[in-house]
Order: structure tokens, then C-alpha cells, then sequence
């Protein structure tokens, strides 16, 4: 298998939105099937959310021409309330944004067929090696103790308990990992 990966940005959207959510739908099956909240209508908003913000950035991984996953994610704005839900008390500075410091991953998929493949890792290196921001952040569900151990592998470190203010969102690890300067 060779991977390519190709990088998108938001005027893009329109050419790889319906394969980003075709994915989402695939890989989330099981989850769309049981959660109401799972659904990929509210995944397409919550897509169209965050392409539309500053810095929104995408890879896409491609096996020969088949799509094999994506990850994306955008720069926090400063007051950022992605750190609204911590729960943890850090120091203040931590989780102090500028508009420029922390680039947020905000979604991470591959397709069954190339997982334990090093697909996943390359994708996420690929988006990252993009970026100018000083660290990157993640929130990894607390229900998934394996995903929060990959991303430990990968050189993320846990630095808190973080539940986002939306109704019904569940308990979640806040990661950091800090980027090579440019
Ligand atoms: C996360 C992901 C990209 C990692 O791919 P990978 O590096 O090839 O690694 P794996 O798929 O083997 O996942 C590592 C372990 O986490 C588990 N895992 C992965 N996604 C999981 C999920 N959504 N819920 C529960 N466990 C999950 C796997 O079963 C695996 O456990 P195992 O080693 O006992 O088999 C891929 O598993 C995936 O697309 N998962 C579904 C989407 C997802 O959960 N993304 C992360 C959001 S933070």
C-alpha cells in the first residue's frame, strides 16, 4: 500500500465535504446506529462549524484513489471555549490562547482496512508537520482508554479531565503535544 496524503484548506470544502461525511458514516456506524447524537447530520454541522474557522486545515489519506481517512482540525481564537470545560485547575497560562498558539485536532478517522497499518500515525503527522502553531491539543473520550493510550504513544501528554459544555457530552481527556517550531 502507498499512502498519499493530500491537504485541503477551507475554500476546498466543497470539492471533499460529501467524502468526508460518506467516511464519518462508515467509520461511526455502530455509533450513529446507537447514539442520537452520534448522527451524521449532526456531524456534517458540526464539520461545517469547524472549516468555516481560522487555520482549518485537513488531510486527507488516499490508496491508490480510495479514500482510507482523514483528520482535521483549526487554530483556537483567544478566550477559546474549547477550554471551557476543564475540569482540572492548570495553571492559567496553560490555557491561555492568541489566536496563533494552539492548533485543535479535531477529528481523527481511518477505515477498518488500514487500520494497524501506520495509516493513522501518518495522517496525523501529515496535518501537524503543516502547522506553524507552537502545541496542539485533542480531547479523547474517557470510554476510550486504547485511543488515549495511542495518542500517549504518540507523544501527546494528558493534561486534565475536560467535559465541552454541550448538553449530553461525554467525560473527556484534554492532550497536549507540542509542535516543532518553524
Ligand atoms: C483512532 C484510529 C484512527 C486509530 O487507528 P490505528 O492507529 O490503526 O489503531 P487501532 O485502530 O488499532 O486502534 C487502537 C486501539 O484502540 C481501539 N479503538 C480505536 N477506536 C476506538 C473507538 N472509537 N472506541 C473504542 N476503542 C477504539 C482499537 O480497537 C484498538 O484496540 P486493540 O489494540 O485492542 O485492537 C482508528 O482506530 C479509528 O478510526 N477509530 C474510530 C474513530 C476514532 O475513535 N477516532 C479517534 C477520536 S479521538
Amino acid at each position: 500500500m502507498t499512502l498519499t496524503v493530500r491537504h485541503y484548506t477551507t475554500d476546498q470544502v466543497p470539492e471533499v465535504r460529501s467524502t468526508l461525511l460518506e467516511v464519518y458514516a462508515e467509520v461511526y456506524a455502530d455509533d450513529i446506529a446507537s447514539d442520537p447524537f452520534a448522527g451524521v447530520d449532526r456531524f456534517a454541522g458540526g464539520l461545517d462549524g469547524w472549516s468555516g474557522r481560522p487555520g482549518w486545515s485537513c488531510a486527507i489519506g488516499y490508496d491508490d484513489e480510495q479514500v482510507v481517512g482523514y483528520a482535521y482540525g483549526a487554530v483556537l481564537p483567544p478566550n477559546a471555549r474549547w477550554w471551557g470545560g476543564l475540569l482540572t485547575e492548570v495553571d492559567e497560562d496553560l490555557v491561555r490562547e492568541t489566536g496563533t498558539r494552539t492548533y485543535a485536532l479535531s477529528e481523527l478517522m481511518v477505515r477498518v482496512p488500514w487500520r494497524k497499518t501506520g495509516t493513522s500515525r501518518q495522517l496525523h503527522d501529515a496535518l501537524l508537520a503543516e502547522r506553524a502553531e507552537e502545541r496542539a491539543t485533542l480531547l479523547v473520550r474517557q470510554s476510550h482508554p486504547k485511543v488515549h493510550a495511542l495518542y500517549e504513544s504518540w507523544g501527546w501528554r494528558t493534561i486534565g479531565d475536560l467535559r465541552p459544555r454541550i448538553e449530553h457530552a461525554p467525560l473527556m481527556h484534554a492532550m497536549l503535544l507540542d509542535l516543532p517550531q518553524h
